[in-house]
């Protein structure tokens, strides 16, 4: 089958790759065009816009930063929207706004077309080892025909109901997740301050009861002073944004939510959001 690939960064070199490996024959763009080599050398076609993907491709995946970039890849001047025709899909694993999401899928059916929202989970190493967790809204049909490139992808694949459910579960992921590398950042911070050795306390308690994907992952890199990104703080922070925004509407206090939304931004004002998301620990630092 013609798949498309548009937004090659951290996430979709790796997450491509699975798929040429898979057997699928792969049309990618990227804005930076050198960024679509490698894949190139593995047997990828490489189109010079959106449109040209979307023409030569049965289903069109983007991988991209935020709504903005999404809405402008999608309907923008050669835009995805431009190279579509009926029965085709397009399936977007970025993270970005729900409602934005079901108002792009609304616009795909004037032509036809079914947009499925498939945000991930598992960062950087997931997508390498071709482990994502992948959170899916949208029509079924279209669900199933995608299932075997998810599967390419990913192993823990949920489909969630309509359009935006799954990018309201990927929030749901985030707050949790923006909450754990809190937790991770002061405790490992504390432990800095009184004097203990930092090895020595990762070592006891990742295994004990405050044990957790950010500990066993992140921590290690945070003890080796290694702040280059798998996902980068400002995209934490968008999420926790899109969190919000969701949270606006329930008129309800989320504080958690709140307080890691005001900490990561404090980092992108500190010049960290390049960093990974364990960079938020330097807030403290620099305090
Ligand atoms: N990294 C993670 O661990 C992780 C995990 C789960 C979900 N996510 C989500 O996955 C998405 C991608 O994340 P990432 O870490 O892969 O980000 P990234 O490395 O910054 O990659 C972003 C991609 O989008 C392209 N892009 C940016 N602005 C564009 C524009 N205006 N027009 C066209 N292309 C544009 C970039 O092209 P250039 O190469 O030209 O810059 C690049 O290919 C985000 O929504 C993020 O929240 C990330």
């Amino acid at each position: 089958m013609n798949v498309g690939f548009i937004g090659l960064g951290i996430m979709g070199q790796p997450m491509s790759r699975h798929l040429l490996q898979a057997g699928f024959s792969l049309t990618v763009y990227n804005r930076t065009a050198s960024k679509a080599q490698a894949l190139i050398e593995m047997g990828a076609k490489l189109a010079n816009s959106p449109a040209a993907v979307a023409a030569a491709s049965k289903i069109i995946i983007t991988m991209l930063p935020d709504t903005p970039e999404v809405e402008a890849v999608l309907f923008g001047e050669n835009g995805v929207y431009e190279g579509l025709s009926a029965g085709k899909i397009v399936v977007d694993m970025s993270t970005i706004s729900p409602e934005a999401t079901a108002q792009f899928a609304a616009r795909l059916r004037e032509k036809q077309c079914e947009l499925l929202d498939a945000p991930v989970s598992g960062g950087e190493n997931g997508a390498m080892a071709g482990t994502l967790t992948i959170m899916v809204g949208g029509d079924e049909q279209a669900f199933q025909k995608c299932l075997p490139l998810f599967q390419a992808m990913g192993r823990n694949i949920v489909h969630l109901g309509a359009n935006g459910n799954g990018q309201r579960t990927k929030l749901v992921n985030q707050v949790i997740c923006a909450l754990n590398i809190l937790a991770m950042s002061e405790g490992l911070h504390l432990a800095e301050r009184i004097g203990l050795d930092a090895e020595k306390v990762l070592q006891v308690v990742s295994s004990g009861a405050a044990g957790s994907w950010m500990l066993s992952n992140l921590a290690p890199r945070i003890l080796q002073n290694d702040f280059q990104p798998g996902f980068m703080i400002k995209l934490q922070q968008k999420d926790l944004r899109l969190a919000m925004e969701l949270i606006k509407t329930l008129g309800e206090d989320f504080p958690g939510t709140a307080l890691t939304y005001s900490l990561f931004t404090k980092a992108v004002e500190a010049g960290l959001g390049e960093q990974g998301t364990q960079g938020l620990i330097n807030i403290f630092k620099r305090a």
